[in-house]
């Protein structure tokens, strides 16, 4: 008994590490894009000989103290940041520019500008691609001008990022997100292989379980994943639905997906043959929607809790 609630008190405090050192990253990338946290001198930072007199001497407490107003002023200022972001929220379609976005599997990087478009920043932005830059430079057109243009919104560019390892990516270890965007997840072309083969389905179902089993632990609470994904024959043999159940994940919503609601937006076939050209989105297109299981359990208890 002792041994097990030890266990639940560690995995709380790991739990509370882990969610102090996402926010302490997301605080950080705000520094570097926007300057808006200035962070004060560290009182355990060693004074110089000629700067002692006008340094405090900070006894352990005092720099406990220290450290933990430094903390809540940290704090303090994501908060109002997140109220200001708010106030001033721009929307398209299902994103916000409030909300902490990480994309995945990007081609030619054209939706991750068309939302930095729409909000006019794109510092809460993640995108990242499986390709290399030079990868992609070959393979996609727009690719170089596209990164340039994320760039200058403020968003965080990253490659050879691998939906099935992801969670171990020393830049996204530690993030959280309120959504995680795979547009059109496709494993790629392998000729003589048909769509309609139980081969490539395979590696397709594949590819999604992999991707599912990350993205449900890096949302935050709220978080959503959104699967954008042709719903018609052979592409319903994936059995989006069920491979999201066991990627820890439940079905939200899923509505229509429609092109012309992302300007600017050129979906790519994507793999090592004709990559630049349209992935054909067919007459089925559908955004699905998933959010943790976990927390569908947690909200139904506390309905539960609620009603007795
Ligand atoms: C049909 S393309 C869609 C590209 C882009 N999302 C779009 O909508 O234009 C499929 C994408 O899945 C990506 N992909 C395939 N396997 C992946 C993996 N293991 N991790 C991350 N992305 C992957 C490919 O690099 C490619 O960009």
């Amino acid at each position: 008994m002792g041994n097990f609630l030890s266990s639940i008190t560690d995995s709380a405090q790991r739990k509370d590490d882990h969610e102090q050192e996402a926010s302490r990253l997301w605080r950080e990338k705000d520094d570097e894009t926007h300057h808006i946290i200035q962070r004060c001198p560290s009182p355990s930072a060693s004074p110089s000989p000629t700067n002692l007199d006008i340094f405090p001497k900070y006894s352990s407490n005092n720099e406990d103290r220290h450290r933990r107003e430094e903390d809540r002023n940290g704090e303090q200022q994501v908060v109002k940041k997140r109220d200001d972001e708010l106030k001033n929220e721009i929307r398209i379609k299902h994103y916000s520019s409030s909300h902490k976005i990480l994309l995945v599997g990007e081609g030619d990087f054209s939706f991750s500008v068309c939302l930095a478009k729409a909000f006019g920043t794109a510092t809460n932005m993640v995108a990242t691609s499986l390709d290399t830059e030079e990868t992609l430079e070959d393979k996609y057109s727009g690719s170089e001008q596209h990164i340039r243009q994320l760039r200058r919104f403020g968003c965080m560019v990253l490659h050879d990022v691998g939906v099935h390892d992801m969670l171990y990516d020393p830049v996204l270890m530690n993030m959280k997100f309120d959504r995680i965007v795979f547009n059109f997840p496709h494993a790629g072309h392998f000729p003589p292989f048909y769509e309609t083969d139980e081969f490539l389905i395979q590696m397709h179902k594949k590819l999604l379980l992999g991707f599912f089993k990350s993205s449900s632990k890096m949302l935050n609470e709220d978080g959503e994943v959104h699967v954008s994904h042709r719903d018609d024959y052979p592409y319903n043999k994936w059995d989006i639905k069920k491979l999201a159940n066991n990627g820890g994940l439940r079905l939200i919503e899923k509505v229509r997906f429609r092109k012309v609601d992302y300007p600017g937006y050129s979906n790519k076939r994507g793999g090592d043959i004709e990559s630049d050209k349209e992935f054909y989105l067919g007459d089925r297109p559908y955004t699905f929607k998933f959010s943790s299981a976990a927390n569908s359990k947690v909200n139904s208890s506390k309905l539960m809790g609620r009603r007795t």
